[in-house]
């Protein structure tokens, strides 16, 4: 299969680039209309550019769906302090893998959605925080930063204007933790990677105290195509209250997984029907995990009808997160996979918070458990109740997150912890 596939489908905005090595160039990124945006950006002025962002609906694809243009209206006005851009390219969600193909195939698509980021919020300086494992797009997107340089695209006087924006490549060390916001910035700074209480919120007192905005890198890519056609363009596709398109990353079970560039609303069956070409050898679909791995697991019924928008997913009991769709056929060990991630949060826990610390690591032991058979019925309303605790009091939500799946799948796959409970009673008692 030649890469990358492509559906009759999708709607290719962000992704018509992918597999087309000219389009990493300046000229190549040029030839296809790149660098438009910035130059509409800078010729309506800030406030429109903000409006504009605003009028498309555009939501961050980061996880939590937050409207772009609002967050960017939060930034102060008073011009009295450096504002800073940053651009969350960590990557690290389970299951999440769009990013860095944004990067890796139009790194001038991300850094001119960066230079409308910083533009529209009134920041001289973007940050680019990408994890340290992605060689190739390091590369790649540091190319493709001297090639902006030299073409006068970034830096001083951008396009004639008099507007000066810095961006820097700024290059983690790959912990999970790193891409949650507050994280971020202490990472940026120098500091242990932590997240921090909020508020006060990064628009008041971000990354070296100054205000800041957190952008996705698949957001800002948005935004520069919002930025060259304009809002109402944008609503083209998608639902009222989920605009535009999204890279779903699908993974597991299916034919054909990969990353499909599809409106927001498509319905979740036909993406793993007609556009990942069915379930692997025809199995029987048993669960879906909609977001990455941090948001409840959907059992095969709730998939039926459910709609692949924010609201669509969160009225079949889930939620889009940054839309990492992992399919799990009949053969899926449900207990197996809930103990695999408890052991991710439990590794990549920072350790401030006593839920997050010990719950992570005592819900992996008692999965471990289960799963090895030795486990018990009581360790079922353990795990509820150390979920529970879990869930809405920590610093960040990566309690939660772990949280999500646990509860999920003991409501929804009770029997599937129940028989490798019996079956350990059953080994025990003979
Ligand atoms: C534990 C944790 C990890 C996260 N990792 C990422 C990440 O790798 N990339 C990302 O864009 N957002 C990540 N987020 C979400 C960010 O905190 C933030 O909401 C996002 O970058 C905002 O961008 P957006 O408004 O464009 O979506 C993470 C959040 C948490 C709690
Ligand atoms: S919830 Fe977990 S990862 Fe988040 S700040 Fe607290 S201990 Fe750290």
């Amino acid at each position: 299969m030649a890469y990358p596939y492509r559906h009759e489908k999708e709607v290719r905005l962000m992704s018509e680039a992918f597999g087309d090595p000219a389009a990493r160039t300046i000229e190549g990124w040029r030839a296809r209309g790149g660098y438009q945006g910035i130059a509409r950006a800078l010729e309506i002025g800030r406030d429109a550019t903000v409006a504009d962002v605003k009028a498309s609906g555009l939501r961050g694809r980061g996880g939590a769906g937050f409207p772009t243009g609002v967050k960017w209206s939060f930034m102060p006005k008073d011009g009295t302090r450096p504002h800073y851009l940053l651009c969350n390219a960590d990557e690290s969600e389970p299951g999440t893998f769009k990013d860095r193909e944004i990067i890796r195939w139009t790194p001038h698509q991300l850094i001119e959605g960066c230079l409308v980021g910083a533009y529209a919020i009134g920041a001289s300086h973007c940050y680019i925080y990408l994890r340290g494992e992605f060689f190739e797009a390091t590369q790649v997107l540091a190319k493709a930063l001297e090639e902006a340089y030299a073409a006068g695209l970034a830096g001083k006087d951008i396009l004639g204007s008099g507007v000066e924006i810095d961006v820097t490549l700024h290059v983690g060390a790959g912990a999970y933790i790193c891409g949650e916001e507050t994280g971020l910035m202490s990472s940026l700074e120098g500091r242990r990677g932590e997240p921090r209480i909020k508020p006060p919120f990064p628009a008041a007192v971000g990354v070296f105290g100054m205000p800041t905005t957190i952008n996705n890198v698949e957001t800002l890519a948005a935004a520069a195509h919002v930025a060259r056609h304009g809002g109402e363009w944008y609503r083209q596709w998608g639902t009222e209250k989920s605009t535009g398109t999204k890279l779903f990353c699908v993974s597991g079970h299916v034919n054909r997984p990969g990353n499909y560039e599809l409106p927001l609303g498509f319905p979740l069956m036909e993406l793993i029907e007609d556009v990942c070409g069915g379930m692997r050898n025809g199995a029987a679909l048993k669960a879906v995990i909609p977001g990455g791995s941090s948001v409840p697991i959907m059992d095969a019924g709730e998939c039926v009808s459910c709609e692949l928008c924010y609201e669509g997913v969160e009225a079949a009991g889930s939620m889009l997160g940054c839309a990492s769709v992992v399919v799990m056929d009949e053969t899926a060990d449900i207990v197996k996979q809930v103990r695999r991630m408890a052991d991710f949060y439990a590794h990549e826990s920072c350790g401030q918070c006593t839920p997050c610390r010990e719950g992570t690591s005592w819900a992996a032991r008692i999965l471990r458990r289960i799963e090895d058979g030795r486990g018990t019925e009581d360790d079922l309303d353990t795990l509820m109740q150390i979920s529970e605790q879990m869930t809405g009091t920590t610093i960040c939500v990566l309690s939660d997150s772990l949280a999500a799946p646990i509860i999920s799948s003991i409501q929804k796959f009770r029997n599937d912890y129940l028989a490798l409970i019996r079956r350990g009673e059953r080994v025990g008692a003979a």
